[in-house]
């Protein structure tokens, strides 16, 4: 099974951005320990991040052509983006995962607009939610 890991708006200062949320871990290394954990699950997984909403749209296009399935972590995007959230419901299996426990946050992260479309939502389980989302794409 082919993954898109899509990780949106900011993830890409992950390891320099609030480690005492988002912790010690670059994206690169995310990216490398993902690619290697999901070749151990059988899975073909490819990590990609953008800051750019209309990049985040076309990959998601890019996943309902293909038929790969999507991790996605939209960032901010997740509370407001409406473009996601209709790009998100046109591909088949998608999980999303948030690093934090938005619901232990600020009040405006309590809004989830795309999570209505996916499979499943992981959160606050640090990075190991990217890791939860490979292994149940890799049990279906
Ligand atoms: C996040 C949570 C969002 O509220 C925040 O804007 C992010 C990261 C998470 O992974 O916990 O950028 O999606």
């Amino acid at each position: 099974m082919k993954v898109l890991v899509l990780n949106g708006v900011n993830l890409g200062r992950l390891g320099q951005r609030q480690p005492e949320v988002y912790g010690a871990t670059t994206h690169a290394e995310l990216a490398e320990h993902l690619v290697e954990t999901g070749s151990g699950l059988g899975l073909d997984v490819e990590v990609r991040q953008t800051d750019h909403e209309g990049v985040m749209v076309e990959w998601l296009h890019e996943a309902a052509a293909s038929g790969a399935a999507v991790v996605i972590n939209p960032g901010a995007w997740s509370h407001y983006s409406y473009a996601i959230a209709d790009a998100v419901v046109q591909v088949s299996t998608v999980v999303e995962v948030h690093i934090s426990n938005v619901h232990a946050r600020e009040s405006w992260r309590k809004e989830l607009v795309i999570s209505p479309y996916v499979r499943g939502t992981i959160m606050g389980l640090g990075l190991g939610g990217y890791d939860l989302a490979l292994a149940h794409l890799a049990s279906l």
